[in-house]
């Protein structure tokens, strides 16, 4: 409970908000984001209505969109925020989560955390009496998928019926798009080769709300007809870089043949950092259907909307 005798509001996945939520988080974001055109990035909106805020943003594995979105985030929304990492804090010689949680509880009003084993995210959130928020875990990327929706809105496109195909590997942004899915009833095709598959809880959770889900290993069938073409690196961060697997993920690399079957009007999303000549061809990631810098942009408006949701400021 907080000092207010509410529970904390955390943002572990994007099911902790709900679709209601999340399509008020996307409405606020885009209607955020027109009203500070022309305004310096740092400058505070209208309104600072987290004047006072201090978020700790925690990283046990490198970043730099979800490190620089979340701080610009903060100071347009009138706040600020305090950066640690394991290496330099206290978590690197082994004081616990629990600890952790209830110490930055005390000290500032939130908490994102990026780290590999999504069960420290869900401890950090036990224990802490502030929001926490997931910053990526090996799992599941949420605040990526809020700032992919809010792209592919603002490229005209509508989430009900909407076909998204993802290509590569079935890793924790895939995961994202998939609960996303679910929330928005729109369809995936997932091309991935054999033993890269999503989790299947993931593909469950789509279905269990109403979206199509199609896995296959037939890259060139599973971009025919979409409105979406998305792919993410073959390797995560704390994987081993290995040929073998590589290999396999050859035939999934989104070019210009796998894009030509797709919609003409179709958008290239891509969370980065990429990889280009690996899971995307150079005439793709450069191309005209490619909106991965406004995809890395809407980081920050989505964010914002993620804060303003955990501090009980939007979708109540
Ligand atoms: N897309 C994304 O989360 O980028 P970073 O790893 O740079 O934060
Ligand atoms: N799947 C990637 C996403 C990086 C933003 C990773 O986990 O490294």
């Amino acid at each position: 409970m907080t000092a207010f005798g509410q529970p904390p509001r955390h943002f572990l996945d994007l099911g902790d908000a709900g679709g209601d939520a999340l399509a008020a988080m996307i409405n606020d974001a885009i209607d955020r984001k027109a009203a500070r055109a022309g305004l310096p990035k740092g400058a505070a909106d209208a309104d600072a209505p987290l004047a006072g805020r201090v978020l700790a943003l925690v990283f046990e594995k490198n970043s730099t969109r979800t490190r620089v979105s979340f701080d610009i985030a903060m100071r347009q929304l009138g706040g600020s925020v305090l950066l640690l990492d394991s290496a330099s804090s206290q978590l690197g010689r082994g004081e616990t989560i629990a600890d952790t949680a209830r110490v930055l509880s005390r000290m500032v009003d939130g908490i994102m955390l990026r780290t590999d084993d999504h069960a420290k995210i869900a401890e950090m959130a036990r224990h802490a009496t502030v929001p926490v928020i997931n910053g990526l875990t090996d799992s599941s990327h949420p605040c990526q998928i809020v700032a992919d929706l809010l792209t592919v809105i603002e490229h005209g496109k509508a989430l009900p019926g909407l076909e998204v195909a993802w290509f590569g590997d079935g890793n924790n942004v895939l995961h994202s798009i998939l609960e996303a899915a679910g929330l928005f009833k729109f369809n995936v095709r997932v091309a991935t080769p054999a033993g890269y598959e999503p989790e299947p809880a993931f593909v469950e959770l789509a279905r269990a709300g109403g979206a199509e889900v199609t896995l296959t290993q037939d890259a060139h069938a599973a971009a025919r007809g979409a409105d979406v073409i998305v792919t993410d690196t073959w390797i995560s961060m704390g994987q081993a870089d290995a040929a073998e697997k590589k290999a396999a993920m050859a035939l999934y690399q989104v070019n210009a043949a796998l894009m030509a079957e797709a919609k003409p009007d179709a958008v290239f999303l891509h969370c980065l950092p990429a990889h280009v000549g690996d899971e995307v061809s150079e005439d793709v990631f450069e191309g005209p259907q490619a909106v991965v810098f406004d995809e890395a942009e809407n980081r920050i408006h989505a964010q914002k909307s993620v804060l303003l949701w955990s501090f009980g400021l939007l979708g109540t």
